[in-house]
């Protein structure tokens, strides 16, 4: 019988990985052995070189794709397909958004869906569009936003749903650098006022650094798996002039070296 304080720390944990293997069709291995708890409430980076698993792994989470072997739990359930409790956001915001809709209409989308009454979706849609600062763009079509705009629009479509799990695969990897800065910015702050757990894919250093509590590199593949977790004690906003972001940005970097 458990304890009651392992009642709590189990519902802590937002997912709980472990011996997750996977490979497509009987060929190597691209994940293997992976092991890996996230706690409810975490910012966690998923940080390795091309190739090596992150999607992979990051849609086994979702529940696209069918894991090979091993334990893969979100909410103390097995995963085995999509879920409303998780929430992705795509590297291409142009193949996530509806062209025919407006931006209150696609953040509104997967309300719609549910059934949820017309007010409650107009109050949420007006909610998240101000959140990710888009207000006063309600009525335009993705085709009339710049790249960071519609990726603001991916974001509070999935925030509109509230799941309690973001998962982000390189979500600011096609923006120019500047208003990348500005989105790191506003995830970090949306993060805090929502206290989300968010899963967020990059083979950016000085991104992973930028947002993380924890980082966990992975090797390279095939065969990849989390190599080390790296905690990151650091208050936000972080600076990437600082003292310690340098080291650890140095420690980080020799695993690619
Ligand atoms: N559906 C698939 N069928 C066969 N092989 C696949 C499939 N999806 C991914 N792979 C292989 O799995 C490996 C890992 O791919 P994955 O897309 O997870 O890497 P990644 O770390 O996300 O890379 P990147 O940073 O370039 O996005 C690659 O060798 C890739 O060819
Ligand atoms: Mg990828």
């Amino acid at each position: 019988m458990s304890t009651i304080m392992e009642e709590v720390l189990k519902s802590t944990e937002a997912i709980s990985i472990s011996g997750l293997s996977k490979t497509f069709n009987n060929d190597l291995y691209v994940l293997e052995d992976v092991n890996l708890t996230i706690k409810s409430g975490e910012f966690f980076i998923l940080l390795g070189p091309s190739g090596c698993g992150k999607s992979t792994l990051l849609n086994l989470i979702a529940g696209f794709i069918e894991k090979t072997s091993g334990d893969l739990i979100v909410d103390n359930e097995n995963v085995n397909r999509p879920g409303r409790n998780r929430g992705v956001v795509f590297q291409q915001a142009d193949s996530a958004l509806f062209p025919w809709l407006t931006v209150k209409e696609n953040v509104e989308f997967g309300l719609k869906m549910k059934k949820t009454p017309k007010e409650i979706r107009n109050e949420a849609s007006t909610r998240f569009i101000e959140l990710v600062g888009l207000k006063g763009h309600e009525n335009k079509f993705p085709r009339e936003l710049s790249g960071g705009m519609k990726q603001r629009v991916q974001l509070a479509r999935v925030l509109a749903n509230d799941p309690d799990i973001l998962l982000m695969d390189e979500p600011f990897g096609a923006l120019d650098a500047m208003t990348r800065r500005t989105m790191q910015k506003e995830l970090v702050r949306i993060w805090r006022e929502t206290n989300k757990t968010v899963i967020f894919v990059t083979h950016d250093i000085q991104e992973a650094l930028l947002l993380g509590e924890k980082i966990g590199v992975m090797s390279v593949g095939p065969s990849s798996k989390i190599d080390t977790i790296y905690e990151i004690p650091l208050s936000y906003p972080r600076n990437f002039a600082d003292k310690e972001f340098n080291l650890f940005y140095q420690k980080i970097q020799s695993h690619f070296d």
